[in-house]
């Protein structure tokens, strides 16, 4: 069955059809098609184009058709062009003619878009919560090892201490945002564009109201035109996931690096790692090489799937049929790395002799020449003294609190005899008290302000808490 009619006697190229069929991935959307149309029959039956019979046989029938594909036991054929054809012929086989009024006033275009903003406002609250399973195991970390110093890294090079804690909340604070994408984003995800119809709007007298509230959408699209050309949730979605993947593989390359031999900052729990098929001392990370690699696809589909959108004229085009795969693929991408990374970062084990080792002092000449600004040195000329300083302490072989104080002095008059008290990464972190800084009570604060961001409006985005549409703005 073919929602179509070809012209008498032609018939299309079967290489052609298997090529316009999107059957194959977009069967995953079934439950989403048979809840729109449910709906769909209903606002039918308000409208009062279905009888109540009808409209009682249609659900009764749809709810079957569901059933069968539940169990697995649903036959597809291969004119089945996608899953709404699908659905819609097997429909008219179990309830008869009656099934060809559920298409009344509707057409695949705004039944298409619906499907797919019902499927990710499904996945949306899953999301948000593997992002925020990430944050608590980062917390945690931090929490875990408070007073652990380490290195901070610019260009990779030992730049200033900073506490563990405050490198894990730095990830941290990248999901944060993450889920704050999402949740801006909901609101234009959860706007409903069926009863658009083709292009012009459904003419029979829909609520579109109730409809969407049926649905669990928050509003309902203003514009029919708009509504079945509109991709932005899908783009914008690909983005929120594309940018997860980008926080990801940095996440990831840090570790990967602190796992290493070279750092030794972090072990990772065996569970994530794989050992080598030739060299028996290797621990591979490949959970996290993955976590990084992914990132890859995830910005591909961003990038493909713009490709696709630019330049199409506005209205349904068959080009639309290529938002699915993506969409399909980083949902599945991004579950698949939040069932594993809080994993990673929970069972992962900090080093603190390999990091306190690394904690060289030349890593506090910053806090010398903070020290002359106290003093009330002007800072360039503070930073050149301590530059001098530095080359002295280097060509002696020193570290810096073995100079002499009269060597110092010869560098700069204002050094005085506490100038030893600074030369300790732990007062240099604690001097740093601003918010956002490494001090303890900052880092602190940071753990109590990540808490209440979880806290507040646990999800805006689970369908128990939308706002109903009433016309006002978002
Ligand atoms: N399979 C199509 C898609 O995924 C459904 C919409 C078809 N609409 C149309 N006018 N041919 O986009």
């Amino acid at each position: 069955m073919r929602l179509w009619g070809t012209p008498e006697g032609s018939a299309l190229d079967p290489a052609f059809e298997r090529l316009n069929a999107s059957l194959l991935f977009d069967r995953r959307l079934y439950p989403y098609d048979i809840q729109g149309s449910i709906a769909w029959a209903r606002a039918l039956a308000r409208a009062g184009l279905l009888t109540p019979e009808e409209c009682q046989q249609i659900v009764a029938g749809l709810e079957a058709v569901k059933a069968e594909l539940d169990a697995g036991a649903f036959a597809f054929q291969p004119t089945d062009e996608d899953i709404h054809t699908a659905i819609e012929r097997r429909l008219r086989e179990r309830i008869g003619a009656v099934a060809g009024k559920l298409h009344t006033g509707r057409s695949r275009n705004d039944q298409v878009a619906t499907d797919l903003r019902l499927f990710l406002m499904e996945a949306w609250p899953r999301l948000e919560e593997g992002l925020r399973n990430l944050e608590a195991a980062l917390v945690a970390q931090a929490e875990a090892h408070i007073d652990l110093l380490m290195p901070g890294y610019t260009h990779l090079q030992r730049a200033q201490p900073i506490r563990y804690a405050h490198w894990c909340l730095a990830h941290a604070w990248a999901f944060e945002r993450d889920r704050a994408r999402l949740r801006d984003a909901h609101p234009r995800l959860a706007t409903l564009p069926l009863g658009s119809s083709a292009l012009s709007g459904t003419p029979f007298p829909i609520d579109r109201e109730a409809l969407a509230q049926e649905l669990g959408f928050s509003s309902v699209s203003p514009n029919s035109l708009d509504a079945v050309s509109d991709r932005d949730f899908v783009a914008e979605f690909l983005f929120i996931a594309a940018m997860i993947g980008a926080h990801l593989s940095r996440l990831a390359e840090d570790l990967i690096l602190f796992a290493s031999a070279e750092f030794g900052f972090v072990e990772l729990d065996p569970a994530y790692t794989t050992g080598s098929s030739l060299m028996p001392q290797k621990r591979n990370p490949d959970a996290l090489e993955l976590a990084r690699a992914k990132a890859g696809r995830l910005i591909g589909h961003l990038v493909g799937f713009l490709t696709v959108l630019k330049g199409l004229p506005s209205g349904y085009n068959k080009d639309l049929q290529e938002d699915k795969e993506p969409v399909f693929d980083a949902v599945d991408t991004l579950d698949a790395l939040f069932a594993v990374l809080p994993g990673v970062v929970r069972t992962m084990r900090p080093r603190p002799e390999r990091m306190r080792g690394a904690l060289e002092e030349a890593m506090l000449a910053t806090e010398l020449a903070d020290y002359l600004v106290r003093k009330g040195v002007p800072f360039r000329e503070a930073h050149r003294a301590v530059s001098g300083l530095v080359q002295t302490a280097l060509r002696g072989g020193k570290p810096l609190s073995a100079l002499p104080l009269e060597v110092m002095r010869q560098h700069h008059p204002a050094f005085e005899a506490d100038v030893y008290a600074v030369l300790d990464p732990e007062a240099a972190v604690e001097r740093r008290t601003v918010r956002g800084g490494t001090a303890r009570s900052a880092v602190e604060e940071q753990i109590r302000a990540l808490r209440a961001r979880w806290a507040e409006a646990r999800s805006v985005t689970s369908p128990a808490s939308h706002q109903r549409s009433t016309g006002a703005p978002e």
